[in-house]
């Protein structure tokens, strides 16, 4: 990959990294078209990054579909896709990992623990494979975000981070590889996360500024759905994740899933 990279650099070409981990959906394509429409050439990568998995997570059966992730990209105009295997990334030799303090530690980062050890780990490494000039990630992973961004200033990567504001279904519902693990009834129910995020905003407009009050209001909305079990709900800054701020983060488990989403509340919800 870094061959091709070198090429289209010396070519002056700009270069856009999304790194994903394939099973894509419209909101990564919204990722790629951002990409494709600031650089000239445009690489997605597709890496189900076994390092960033606990050990009683979903690893195993990740939703993969090389074939049609390939034709959804070709019709993209993507440039070049980059799929490494594990045992190229990871040799049995390898033992560096990359640590972000401070932000990867709260919230995601207690719930799965070595969780943002992993992406920092495996980001750190794509970005020495491409050399992008510019590399895309989605606000639906708010605290990803923050702990990236936080890794190429502490570590001088060069690479412009660019977000990408989170794509939802029609009855709010972020798009997620995992929404396909939800049922009928599931499904139903994971509406009730944007739902929540709506009314904090609404409160939040009508001037609530008390985090733990805008906690207690999102809290409540999602403990009204029988299905949905909180792990949990806060308003925090977006770059620290600590508080005080604006932005409400939340994770819930429904069934065998986890799903998270965020917003600021500080901007209107249009999801
Ligand atoms: P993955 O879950 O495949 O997501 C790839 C990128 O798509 C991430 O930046 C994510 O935030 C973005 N994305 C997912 N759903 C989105 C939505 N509904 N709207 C907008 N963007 C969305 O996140 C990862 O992979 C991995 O952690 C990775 C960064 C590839 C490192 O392994």
């Amino acid at each position: 990959m870094l061959e091709a990279s070198r090429q289209w650099r010396v070519a002056g070409r700009s270069i856009g990294l999304v790194p994903t981990m394939g099973a894509l959906h419209a909101g990564h394509m919204r990722l790629v078209e951002m990409a494709r429409a600031e650089n000239d050439v445009v690489v997605v990568s597709i890496f189900v990054n076994p390092i960033q998995f606990g050990p009683n997570e979903d690893l195993g059966r990740y939703p993969r579909d090389l074939k049609r992730d390939d034709e959804l990209l070709a019709k993209a105009g993507v440039d070049a896709i980059f799929v490494p295997e594990v045992r190229a990334m990871y040799p049995p030799e390898s033992s560096t990992r990359v640590h972000v303090g401070g932000v990867s530690e709260p919230l995601e980062g207690s719930a799965r623990p070595g969780h943002f050890e992993g992406v920092a780990t495996v980001v750190t490494k794509l970005f020495a494979a491409v050399e992008p000039d510019r590399a895309y990630f989605g606000q639906k992973d708010a605290q990803q975000v923050a702990v990236v961004r936080r890794l190429a200033l502490d570590l001088d990567l060069g690479v412009e981070i660019r977000v990408v504001p989170t794509v939802r279904e029609a009855d709010g519902l972020a798009l997620s590889s995992r929404n396909v693990y939800l049922g009928t009834a599931e499904r139903e129910a994971a509406t009730i996360l944007s739902k929540a995020l709506r009314e904090g905003a609404a409160a939040y407009a009508a001037g609530e500024r008390d985090p733990d009050r805008l906690r207690v209001l999102l809290l409540a909305r999602l403990g009204s759905e029988p299905l949905v079990e909180v792990e949990y709900a806060e308003v925090v800054d977006p770059a620290t994740f600590r508080k005080p701020g604006s932005l409400a983060v939340m994770a819930v488990r429904i069934g065998k899933t986890r799903l998270i989403d965020n917003h600021d509340l500080a901007l209107p919800f249009l999801g």
